[in-house]
């Protein structure tokens, strides 16, 4: 089959189909939710913290993330593959948004890219949408923004709410062709989905949204603090545990390998 283009996210909306998404970093996962049918990957900047090892999503840069992206690319032939656009690639404005962009698409083969903010990054959504590149917008809880949130809380609470709505009007006007909402109230997350014709997609948002999306590895369970939005659908940490404790135990015992797992 073909890959999922943003006109069937489009059409899902019409339809009132809700759809799931997920991050994904590398080639073999990536496989795996593309054999499951997620029709849309997210390369998050979250990899910083997943993948990486930093505290933050603020240090990683596009030279980082680039290699993450073309492997989920390589690693797939369904889903639309979505570049997150790292802090600092994008802020400084539309000229250097479109070469940092434009690197996603050339360079690791994203067919679209994702930023943060409303109305401070309309120029740059514009430009990129003129030049042909579809943009995910995000909203609500912005991870880049860390610092001057003062940490990771919900946001668009009360007068916020309007700002929230205002800035998604905006991007939907400026060409962004869905819209991340982020620990959010879910009333809100609700009514900006009744207020768009582009979808939402909610992470910590509620029922309310077009589409969900997660960190695979929080719902996986990999990672070992999640937020209260995450539901955990496998223990993959206590998978891995106890095969490496077995592995571990077999080689020292002699137990592995075992005359089948040897050449003669
Ligand atoms: O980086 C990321 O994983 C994200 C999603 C959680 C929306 O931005
Ligand atoms: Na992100």
């Amino acid at each position: 089959g073909r890959r999922v283009t943003v006109r069937d996210i489009a059409a899902a909306k019409e339809r009132g189909e809700k759809w799931p998404m997920l991050t994904a970093y590398d080639a073999l996962t990536a496989r795996v939710f593309d054999d499951a049918g997620i029709p849309v990957l997210l390369v998050g900047d979250s990899g910083a913290m997943v993948v990486l090892g930093y505290d933050s999503t603020v240090p990683v840069t596009v030279d980082e993330l680039l290699p993450l992206t073309a492997a989920v690319v390589r690693g797939t032939s369904r889903a639309l593959v979505v570049a997150d656009m790292p802090f600092g690639s994008y802020q400084t404005g539309p000229e250097e948004a479109l070469r940092n962009a434009t690197r996603f698409l050339k360079e690791a083969g994203a067919h679209a890219i994702k930023l943060e903010g409303g109305e401070r990054v309309l120029p740059q959504v514009e430009a990129m949408v003129a030049a042909g590149i579809p943009v995910m917008a995000h909203l609500g809880l912005t991870p880049q923004s860390v610092n001057a949130f003062g940490g990771y809380r919900v946001q668009g609470r009360g007068e916020a709410g309007e700002r929230l709505m205002a800035d998604a009007k905006a991007l939907e006007a400026a060409g962004a062709f869905a819209v991340v909402l982020e620990c959010v109230p879910a009333e809100l997350a609700e009514r900006v989905t009744r207020a768009l014709s582009i979808p939402t997609i909610g992470i910590g948002g509620g029922a309310g949204t077009d589409a969900q999306v997660l960190v695979w590895q929080d719902m996986a369970g990999l990672t070992p603090h999640t937020a209260k939005f995450v539901k955990k659908y496998a223990d993959v940490a206590g998978v891995l545990r106890s095969a490496v404790q077995e592995y571990a135990a077999d080689v020292v015992s002699g137990a592995f390998p075992a005359p089948e797992h040897a050449y003669h």
